[in-house]
């Protein structure tokens, strides 16, 4: 397998002494979008800095395309696209300009027309930055992070502040990045975000990362049991506990509910179907990041540090 990067034991204290990275390790593969979620303040930013060459590291060692960060940050930039902040770039300044100065900044040779197509800017190739809508604005510094088609992206909170349409359309783009060959490094505090988009997500709080594995093995792992509730018509569903996985049932109002193992479901549904039970109701509930976060830390991830 491809990594393209290596952190191990990476290690950040700011002055005043805040320990915002304690000793983080993990691997990023060639093609995947990997994810760094946590809530606010669990030193998400620090790390993907660290990653780029932005912020020294007080400890620990990096691999990052082969490069250290440190010591190559000029040569591994050139490499490597970055998602600016939305606030870095002038209202005035026009679509069409940015691709042109940014392609230039960065020294690649970038078709502002064809990159104005891909992302769907032609239309707006005249207007000012500052007359964008939100998803207007993240499609631009995408395109941006992106111009010269670097190996490796690195995406921080690209869609924090976006109504949950254009958050689903950025969610598509970023897709499209990583079926192009880009390996993105993305960073968000939506679990959702995480779920819906990552291969492999590490899950940081405090300055720690609490696990690293895809969505679906740590909602396995650490989700908690899946849960099943159906209308239980004249029958009465404790046969259920006789199939491998299911933990218990209990009904309640004519209302069953199954906890079972991840996989329950399928036999589940079967069993009730053989016995020519087919409620209409069926649903299935499976655990989410937020209830691995909340089980691995004892805390909600949208409780972050107080601001
Ligand atoms: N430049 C800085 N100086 C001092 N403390 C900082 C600085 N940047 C971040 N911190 C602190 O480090 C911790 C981690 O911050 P950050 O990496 O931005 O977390 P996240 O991106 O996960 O929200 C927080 O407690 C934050 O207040
Ligand atoms: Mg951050």
């Amino acid at each position: 397998m491809d990594t393209v990067i290596r952190a191990e034991d990476l290690r950040k204290v700011y002055r005043g002494g805040t320990v915002a990275v304690d000793g983080v390790s993990f691997e990023v593969r060639r093609g995947e979008i990997f994810g760094i979620l946590g809530p606010n303040g669990a030193g998400k930013t620090s790390t993907v800095e660290m990653l780029q060459g932005l912020r020294t590291r007080d400890a620990g060692r990096l691999d990052v395309l082969g490069l250290d960060p440190a010591r190559d940050t000029a040569r591994l930039r050139r490499r490597t696209g970055s998602q600016l902040q939305s606030s870095a770039l002038p209202e005035r300044l026009r679509v069409g300009e940015a691709v042109r100065l940014f392609a230039r900044a960065r020294r690649v040779a970038a078709d502002v027309d064809a990159t104005l197509d891909a992302w769907g800017l032609v239309e707006l190739r005249r207007r000012a930055y500052g007359n964008l809508s939100g998803g207007q604005r993240q499609r631009l510094l995408l395109a941006l992070a992106l111009l010269g088609q670097p190996e490796l992206v690195f995406l921080d909170e690209l869609t924090t502040g976006l109504d949950p349409t254009a958050r689903r359309d950025t969610w598509r783009l970023v897709r499209r990045v990583r079926d192009h060959g880009t390996t993105v490094v993305l960073v968000t505090h939506f679990m959702e975000e995480a779920e819906a988009l990552c291969d492999r997500v590490a899950v940081v709080d405090r300055g720690r990362l609490v696990a690293c594995d895809s969505p679906v093995a740590l909602t396995a792992a650490r989700g908690g049991p899946v849960r099943i509730t159906f209308t239980a018509d004249g029958h009465d569903p404790r046969h259920l506990l006789e199939l491998a996985g299911v933990e218990s049932v209990t009904v309640e109002n004519g209302r069953a509910t199954v906890h079972g193992r991840g996989g329950t479901a399928v036999p589940v549904a079967a069993a009730l179907a053989a016995r020519g039970a087919v409620p209409p109701d069926y649903r299935t509930t499976y655990p989410s990041l937020e209830d691995v976060f909340l089980a691995l830390t004892g805390r909600a991830l949208s409780e972050g540090e107080p601001s």
